[in-house]
């Protein structure tokens, strides 16, 4: 093209006289379609492929090393995307070389990891689910939203919504657990933060749902292991969430590495264009995980570079991350007529679309505004934001004698590794959260709540994972001191997250040996949680007095810490995931199926040919759903409006609640569905519904449910989605153990 025609072809598209000025010089832009599809006709091929391309900057580094020089793609203009870049400074340096190297002025559109708050960080998001708070968890990625929109980051990849039932799994702390109602709602309120009502506001960012699929399902608790499962469990357990986030309006799903029955998803036609694409209607991009599109060679499914590229586009998948093989093979792949210039044209479209719906064609640098992002960033009410998120996650797992809550006038000696901590507190995959000077430890959050110094102290005594014991006698002296001794314990933060799978979740080191010392004294010790993951704590529930899980609580973290064993807040938050009594229970959850030989415990009369453990009990040490609180909740009066349910008809279910304790709370009032027989066996329980609310103390509250029809659909063995008339029981309470009962029948 000559020098004219590149002109004349410039001032046909308005944009790029904005994108090249940084500013907006006019206020007209076409509708979407009609501006997406007149650009893409001024587009050759060569730049049709570069939209589909992705590589990570020199910032965070979230995988193996690419050998690919980013800078020099940029200026070949053959980029669509960059991740891990950030900050105003550095967005708006790496947009304006892509602009000057674009032809027609196509923004960068950059991603980043932001997935329990940009700067402000809030608890991890296993944390967060614990709040069973859906305002909790929308605000927090409205507040990681525009923290991040105001730092040049037009893109999270999150939420996370793999259901897992292993916590040897390192990414269950990125996730909402293990259930799929829950995982759900959760996994739609996120969607709903991060992108707010427009897209185009400057506060929001476009949500990746990710990993698609069943990336949590990976056999043995290994990170990127094999998954095979029946489409049933994937479609009932493990897709619901994905799909409430197409619901709630999702810009863009990831590729999980994963394999299902011998497919790896980056090459998953069936998922990605079947399901997806077309029976969800979703209109968003696919990118695929880092380097996903390569390891398709490791995996076998793939004979070379050029062949992945082949599969990963047939499947419907959009962008690649990192790897280069659209970059390097598209073009041979549409000569040899291995792929179609109609999905070239289909992936280059969505990606585009999400630009234009970002504003960045208007301006490509509107969200790389410096006085934005130093107003934006810890603000006042993003951190009131955190702490209060902090406050609700916290899950009490034992209070023995109510040596909890603590009192002012008690000396309390605080020993642990972690009580000091600024930096594990934040958790892992923390995005730009500073991990020193603004992190609140335990130490700071007690010293600002305690009025009187002399009755705190507080020693470290051990290390996480270290074994030395030379700090063991001075803790050892402090807390002989004092009257209860609290002992701040817990993982590493990269512990948990990507790649940090582990076969054994016991408190590491010696944590649990200084926990005995402790014991010795004879008096009572609270042990405070900070991790990301459930752990084996049968030993600790048998020796301590007291257990509060605080998970990686975020930047407010020590406060909110602080405030629940002080009182000032009354923890209210319930397990997402179960807690096994060892790792040999593993995969374990509430909502197993029966077998033909249920355990009836240690009553059963019949005690060998039973599905059972000859060493260790079936029951898990904390299930799924449980928490404690400083307040006595009682239920009562589970009432049905019929115990006839037709087809189209509905139940009203009431209970009632009392605070018959001494401080007011919140309580998770729980619903749970078991359908008694079905076409295909059905769980023992599940969840449908629940609800978190005040009861101030005295007071009792009738909650209500509705259930319809609908709520009790399956796959069943025609994998039909129906519901099967039949008997059903129900059960509510404030755990997956709830015993109050009532029964219904869904009739024809
Ligand atoms: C992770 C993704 C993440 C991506 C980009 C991958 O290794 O699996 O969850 O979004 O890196 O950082």
């Amino acid at each position: 093209m000559n020098k004219r025609s590149v002109l004349l072809l410039l001032a046909c598209t308005t944009v790029s006289v904005y994108a090249q000025k940084g500013k907006k010089t006019s206020t007209t832009i076409k509708p979407k379609s009609e501006f997406v599809t007149e650009l893409m006709g001024k587009m050759t091929v060569d730049e049709k492929i570069a939209q589909l391309v992705q590589f990570t900057a020199d910032g965070t580094i979230t995988g193996p090393k690419s050998g690919t020089n980013w800078v020099d793609e940029i200026k070949k203009g053959n980029v669509g995307s960059i991740l891990n870049a950030t900050g105003v400074d550095y967005t708006r340096k790496i947009q304006k070389m892509n602009l000057e190297s674009s032809r027609l002025k196509i923004p960068i559109l950059f991603g980043y990891d932001v997935i329990h708050g940009y700067k402000t960080i809030f608890p991890i998001t296993l944390g967060e689910t614990a709040s069973w708070d859906l305002e909790v968890a929308r605000i927090s990625s409205e507040v990681a939203a525009a923290e991040a929109a105001a730092s040049g980051v037009h893109w999270t990849f999150a939420p996370m919504v793999d259901i897992s039932r292993d916590p040897r799994w390192g990414r269950v702390s990125e996730g909402a657990g293990e259930d799929t109602y829950l995982g759900s709602k959760m996994a739609f309120a996120r969607v709903m933060g991060f992108q707010g009502k427009n897209l185009h506001d400057l506060n929001t960012i476009l949500a990746c749902t990710k990993h698609f699929a069943a990336y949590g399902a990976a056999e043995a608790g290994r990170d990127y292991n094999t998954v095979d499962m029946s489409e049933r469990l994937l479609r009932e357990v493990y897709l619901p969430p994905f799909k409430a986030t197409v619901d709630a309006g999702s810009a863009t799903f990831m590729a999980s590495f994963n394999e299902i029955a011998g497919v790896p998803s980056t090459g998953n036609k069936w998922l990605m264009n079947d399901i997806l694409k077309g029976e969800w209607g979703f209109k968003g991009f696919v990118v695929t995980d880092y380097t996903g599109m390569n390891e398709m060679i490791a995996h076998g499914y793939a004979k070379d570079e050029q062949h992945a590229g082949e599969l990963s586009l047939n499947a419907g998948i959009d962008m690649d991350m990192v790897g280069a093989i659209y970059l390097k093979y598209t073009k041979k792949n549409l000569e040899e007529g291995k792929v179609t210039m109609a999905q070239v044209d289909d992936a280059c479209r969505r990606i585009l679309e999400a630009k234009y719906d970002l504003g960045l064609f208007e301006d490509p640098y509107r969200y790389s505004d410096a006085k934005r992002e130093k107003t934006t960033i810890y603000k006042k009410e993003y951190l009131d934001a955190a702490l209060a998120a902090a406050n609700k996650s916290m899950v009490l797992l034992k209070n023995s004698n109510n040596v909890l809550p603590l009192k002012q006038t008690q000396k309390v000696a605080f020993v642990g590794p972690l009580v000091s901590d600024e930096y594990n507190i934040i958790g892992s995959w923390a995005a730009s959260g500073d991990r020193y000077g603004y992190a609140v430890s335990v130490q700071e959050g007690v010293n600002k709540l305690v009025t009187d110094k002399n009755k705190v102290s507080f020693t470290k005594g051990v290390e996480i994972k270290d074994t030395k014991r030379d700090g063991i006698q001075a803790a050892i002296n402090a807390a002989k001191n004092a009257d209860v001794i609290v002992a701040v314990m817990g993982e590493f933060e990269n512990q948990t997250g990507e790649a940090a799978s582990q076969v054994n979740i016991d408190l590491p080191g010696i944590q649990k040996e200084f926990l005995a010392e402790l014991k010795k004294l004879g008096k009572p010790v609270v042990l405070v949680l900070l991790n990301g993951r459930p752990l084996t704590l049968s030993w600790e529930n048998e020796n301590m007095d007291a257990i509060l899980e605080a998970w990686y609580p975020g930047t407010m973290g020590g406060d909110a810490i602080a405030q629940t064993l002080y009182g000032v807040s009354n923890p209210s938050g319930k397990l997402p995931m179960t807690f096994p009594r060892s790792v040999g229970q593993v995969p374990i959850y509430y909502n197993h199926k029966n077998t033909g030989r249920p355990y009836l415990g240690a009553s059963d009369p019949e005690q060998k040919y039973k599905s059972r453990y000859t060493d260790s009990d079936n029951s898990p040490l904390y299930p799924f759903g449980y928490g404690l609180s400083y307040s006595d909740f009682q239920y009562s009066n589970l009432i049905l409006s019929t115990q006839k349910l037709s087809a189209n008809g509905k139940i009203t279910v009431s209970v009632d609640v009392k605070n018959a304790g001494a401080y007011d709370g919140e309580e998770v009032v729980q619903l749970y569905v078991r359908d008694l027989v079905g076409s295909v066996t059905r769980p023992v329980r599940e969840l449908k519904g629940f609800n978190k609310l005040l009861i101030k103390k005295g007071e009792t509250k009738t909650v209500t449910f509705e259930i319809t029809p609908d709520d009790l659909r399956f796959y069943n063995i025609d994998m039909k989605f129906v519901a099967e008339p039949g008997d059903f029981e129900i059960y509510v309470g404030g755990s997956s153990d709830a015993t109050l009962k009532n029964t219904f029948e869904l009739v024809k």
